[in-house]
């Protein structure tokens, strides 16, 4: 497709290529393995000399109609689907890193990413520093000449923490040349950055959230330059993890990814009037979104992010408050998990964070009395009435 044309279109239309029998949609090929002509074809499409599809762990064209699709919103040369947001994490890191290397991260990312790399990869012989990324000395600190990765996440779960990718990318490709930076851009989605363009060298996804949209589907994306993505695909995808996309699976995100631009659009709207009650409401003590003047982070935002999120967090007064809110609402689901067309509201100490020690809690800035919220599609007026209702009710 033209890749001129601008992002309500392009993600209607993706990088279609035109379908068997003149079908509107991509259909659904669920199928795990495909037909050779000859036995000659078979080993011409192995040995790499004939395209063609042989088995839907290497490939399948539901699946690759949507890579292209997704390679084409984050402005990558490939994409390569995962069964699972941690899938793409997991079979990334394990492709570029190995025995000896050493990797630095932001200390604010999503709990089991932390694990793997404090906890996992080091049994396999890899070495991290954690830092907070956006402080300049730390982050030199952190980075030696023989770094390999840096990681980090768009918008960081659940502080709202806003990298400054280009000079994160910028300061890394300096200090350690070869040094490959991965940002993982599940909370803001490509219509809010394209880290690739800040000059990060792979972007990760969990399409579970915002790329799928509607609460049914767990699956992940790494998009990269060519040769990075075909490393990932042959190495993390297909022998280590295993970790393939489904054909059915394929076809929602595909059906998800048409009214992107309009849920994004509606969401973020949504939550600048949600964030605006928050700010105002006598029973919140902190309100974290980078779209107010006061998040630390919100000038890199302003510069980085073509719109704020949907993404919240706020503190109440105490954690016995905090609970009673999560047992009060009405309309918002008590749900992890984000970028539903439902509002989710959780606690991320009890729940997406459980596997943090205290220590680490602290250093993420998560307290017991902390509320994080996927601002949904619903009327912003209806979402406001229901937490002050909640409000309400934990001061009862
Ligand atoms: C920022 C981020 N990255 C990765 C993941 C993992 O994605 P999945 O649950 O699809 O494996 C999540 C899940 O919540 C997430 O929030």
């Amino acid at each position: 497709m033209n890749q001129a044309y601008r992002e309500a279109t392009t993600v209607v239309h993706g990088n279609q290529e035109k379908n068997a029998d003149g079908a509107l949609t991509t259909p659904i090929y669920q199928t795990s393995t495909f037909v050779f002509d000859s036995a000659e074809q078979g080993g011409r499409r192995f040995a790499g000399q004939e395209p063609g599809y042989i088995y839907t762990r290497l490939g399948n064209p539901t699946t690759n109609q949507l890579e292209r699709n997704i390679a084409l919103l984050e402005g990558g040369e490939e994409c390569v689907a995962f069964s699972s947001g941690m899938g793409a994490v997991s079979g990334t890191l394990l492709t570029l890193l190995g025995a000896g290397d050493h990797i630095v991260a932001d200390s604010s990312l999503y709990s089991c990413t932390f694990e793997l790399i404090t906890e996992t990869l080091t049994r396999f012989g890899v070495t991290h520093s954690i830092a907070d990324l956006n402080d300049r000395e730390a982050l030199l600190s952190a980075l030696r000449p023989d770094t390999k990765l840096v990681y980090c996440e768009t918008i960081a779960n659940p502080s709202m923490k806003v990298p400054d990718i280009a000079a994160i990318a910028a300061e890394a490709h300096r200090v350690a040349p070869g040094c490959l930076v991965v940002v993982d851009n599940t909370f803001a989605s490509p219509l809010l950055v394209r880290p690739l363009e800040l000059g990060a060298d792979v972007v990760l996804h969990s399409a579970t959230k915002y790329l799928n949209g509607h609460g049914d589907v767990i699956a992940g994306f790494a998009v990269a330059r060519r040769e990075l993505a075909e490393r990932i695909r042959k190495v993390g995808l297909k022998d280590i993890t295993g970790a393939v996309l489904g054909p059915q699976e394929a076809y929602l995100i595909l059906r998800g990814l048409k009214t992107l631009k309009v849920r994004m659009d509606a969401i973020c709207a949504g939550t600048l009037k949600i964030v605006d009650f928050l700010a105002q409401a006598p029973q919140v003590d902190k309100v974290y979104y980078p779209g107010l003047p006061g998040h630390p982070d919100h000038a890199i935002a302003e510069r980085e992010l073509k719109q704020f999120g949907g993404m919240v967090a706020f503190e109440m007064h105490s954690f016995e408050a905090a609970k009673k809110v999560l047992n009060s609402v009405k309309l918002c689901v008590l749900a992890v998990s984000l970028g539903d067309c439902e509002t989710l509201i959780e606690h991320p100490a009890s729940m997406t964070h459980s596997l943090c020690t205290k220590e680490e809690l602290a250093a993420a800035g998560i307290s017991d009395r902390l509320i994080r919220f996927s601002v949904g599609l619903e009327d912003p007026e209806d979402i406001i009435a229901d937490l002050k209702q909640a409000f309400e009710a934990a001061e009862r």
